[in-house]
């Protein structure tokens, strides 16, 4: 169908599900073990909801932001997710071409499909990248490797953590597949075992990781870290005494340890236990963000930005850079809709306030 058509970002997925290859969508869509986490992301968003004021002069407005000093024209953010060639011949390309369009800020995988200088040099004047890494059991390549992204000046790197260990996708391991010529920055030599995506491509990531490699980034990257992949109140502190300047509250999309939970949960867990956190560290959550709705609610609880994942993925797959932008316009559409129906025309005014659990509520 035309790309207007899509009102949802749901629709890509349901298209998706429809029109991608089977080994694209097996490893798009597949998550850990029975998939509670996976189901969990977008359950728990029907948790919470939202408080609308009223009477509040909404007819004008703006949703630009900045988390970790990045300046943003809405609050979200493309999640770093690997091989979008798999999905449509130009890859990772439609995602940079897209987000410099709309002014919006977009995470490269370690495991793009497309070389890192493509991207950079696709980016219009001043559009802001955040590069992804997973340290490799060869330090000496992750040295390597981190010394090229330092040259490419990336607006932030996310160092992601929760796939300490390998998890078995399910959908994906079904599938058995293995792709050919994919990962251009990390040239990984690639098994030739009958694999499903996830293994073929993460063989070389180590998992022996610590707090001490925390440092051992820093000593090579000078931009702002973000740890991606923080699953407790816990490791925030621990992450704020590393002196990291973000984390994003993340199950990998429910690809790693089913029965993680929900990060939405976990950020009211912190709103409610820990708020002075929220003054130490920039927080982001991303796992089942599909509405405008779910990211208001996200940073009336205290969230900085959010990231979207397979939707991105979904809709390059279906209509290349063109789905891309459309569902990044349905997004920002839906969160101007909701902040104003809220009484919010910034995102500064989004407080905790505006949204609690279901049910009346004290607060
Ligand atoms: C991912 N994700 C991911 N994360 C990361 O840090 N490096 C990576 O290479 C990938 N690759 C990847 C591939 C695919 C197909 C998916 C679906 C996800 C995780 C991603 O960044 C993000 O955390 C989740 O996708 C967010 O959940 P939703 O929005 O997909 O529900």
């Amino acid at each position: 169908p035309p790309v207007d058509a899509m009102v949802l970002l749901q629709d890509f997925e349901e298209w998706g599900e429809r029109v991608l290859t089977g080994t694209a969508w097996a490893y798009y869509r597949s998550a850990a073990d029975s998939e509670n986490t996976f189901t969990e992301n977008r359950d728990a968003f029907r948790r919470y909801w939202l408080r609308p004021r009223i009477l509040r002069k909404v007819g004008s407005g703006s949703t630009r932001t900045s988390f970790v000093g990045i300046e943003t024209e809405s609050p979200f953010f493309i999640s770093p997710a690997a091989m979008a060639k798999l999905g449509h011949p130009l890859g990772e390309l439609n995602i940079t071409r897209a987000a410099g369009r709309l002014g919006l800020v977009q995470g490269i995988s370690a495991n793009a499909s497309c070389g890192l200088d493509e991207l950079m040099e696709a980016r219009v004047d001043g559009q802001k990248v955040i590069y992804q890494i997973y340290l490799n059991k060869d330090r000496k390549a992750s040295e390597a490797l981190l010394r090229k992204v330092e040259q490419l000046k990336p607006a932030a790197v996310m160092f992601t953590v929760d796939v300490a260990w390998q998890s078995k996708r399910t959908l994906d391991v079904r599938a058995k597949h293995i792709p050919v010529d994919v990962n251009a920055d990390t040239s990984t030599p690639r098994s030739k075992a009958p694999l499903g995506v996830s293994e073929a491509i993460g063989g070389y990531q180590d998992s022996n990781l610590s707090w001490d490699d925390i440092d051992f980034i820093r000593k090579h990257i000078s931009a702002p870290i973000i740890v991606k992949g923080v699953q407790s109140i816990q490791d925030v502190e621990m992450c704020i005494q590393a002196g990291v300047q973000g984390v994003l509250l993340s199950n990998h999309g429910g690809r790693s340890c089913d029965y993680a939970p929900a990060p939405i949960d976990i950020l009211y867990e912190m709103r409610c236990l820990q708020p002075d956190l929220f003054n130490h560290i920039d927080v982001m959550i991303d796992g089942g963000i599909r509405t405008g709705a779910d990211v208001v609610k996200a940073l009336a609880l205290g969230a900085k930005a959010v990231g979207i994942g397979r939707p991105i993925l979904y809709a390059n797959g279906t209509h290349g850079q063109e789905g891309v932008e459309r569902v990044c316009e349905i997004l920002q559409e839906e969160i101007t809709n909701t902040m104003r129906n809220t009484g919010a025309t910034k995102i500064s005014e989004l407080v905790p306030e505006m949204c609690g659990p279901a049910g009346p509520w004290v607060g």
